[in-house]
């Protein structure tokens, strides 16, 4: 089996003093779309938090291609930190610039490229997304599924080696949602990109997922393909596949 680009081992995760992950141990494969599982609350996007460093995580390892990032020196973890993506849930885009800019931010803070240069890449990420026509909206004036199109444009700018998506299809009508999840899928064929998805949903899982990590009660208890999720005999992951949702 190829290498993996992100190796978790034995990564807790705390606020304060209350200890939300323990014990997780995972690894990202390259140009796979892995998706993390699990109910409300249980941690997967402190989970992201603590692989991309955002929270440093309380125990444990996170590597980058066999480097240690959670104690990398700042100036290599910057380095480091433009080759992934990140799609954070509710977008998080700027509301006070149009999305040309919130798209071109990235490419003005982190590379020397001129001026005609960034027009192009920002023009050409936005037409991959098909938002050809909002380049100068304000984000107040996107519908939810451009906002995220448009957070989704700015995530792939630098082209990123990992593309970590928080819950990109939430709260998207069913059509909406498959045309994003087609869009990710898009991006690991034509960029060969390797993708970490966060999601409730179980048909963008059917449609994305090549590996389920299931999280419960602070551990990881599943990880595996799709097919071997619903044969693993865990009762929380058949009641999921079989509700279509948590309770
Ligand atoms: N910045 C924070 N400070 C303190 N506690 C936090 C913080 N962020 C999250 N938590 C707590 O950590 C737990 C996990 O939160 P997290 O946001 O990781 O869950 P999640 O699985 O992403 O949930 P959802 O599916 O609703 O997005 C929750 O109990 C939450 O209240
Ligand atoms: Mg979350």
């Amino acid at each position: 089996m190829n290498a993996p680009i992100i190796s978790v081992r034995g990564l807790e995760a705390r606020y304060g003093d209350s200890s939300i992950l323990r014990d997780i141990d995972l690894d990202i494969r390259p140009h796979e779309v892995s998706v993390i599982l699990g109910s409300s609350g249980c941690g997967k996007t402190t989970l992201l938090k603590n692989i991309l460093r955002l929270e440093q995580p309380f125990a444990g390892s996170v590597k980058y291609w066999g480097e240690e990032l959670t104690d990398m020196h700042e100036i290599r973890y910057q380095e480091v930190l433009k080759r992934f993506g990140v799609l954070f849930q509710g977008s998080a885009l700027l509301n006070s610039l149009p999305v040309y800019d919130n798209i071109a931010i990235p490419l003005e803070q982190h590379t020397r490229l001129s001026q005609r240069v960034i027009d192009r890449l920002v023009r050409e990420k936005l037409h991959l997304v098909r938002l050809d026509g909002a380049i100068y909206h304000l984000p107040s004036e996107l519908s939810g599924g451009m906002k995220k199109r448009a957070a989704l444009a700015r995530a792939i700018v630098l082209d990123p080696e990992i593309l970590f998506c928080d819950e990109p299809t939430s709260g998207l009508d069913p059509l909406t949602a498959l045309a994003l999840d087609e869009l990710l899928l898009d991006l690991k064929s034509k960029l060969d990109m390797t993708i970490v998805v966060v999601t409730h949903e179980l048909a963008s899982i059917q449609r994305l997922a090549d590996r389920i990590f299931f999280i419960d009660n602070g551990a990881l208890i599943f990880s595996g393909t799709p097919a071997e999720a619903q044969k693993a005999g865990l009762d929380t992951i058949d009641h999921f596949f079989e509700a279509g949702r948590f309770d």
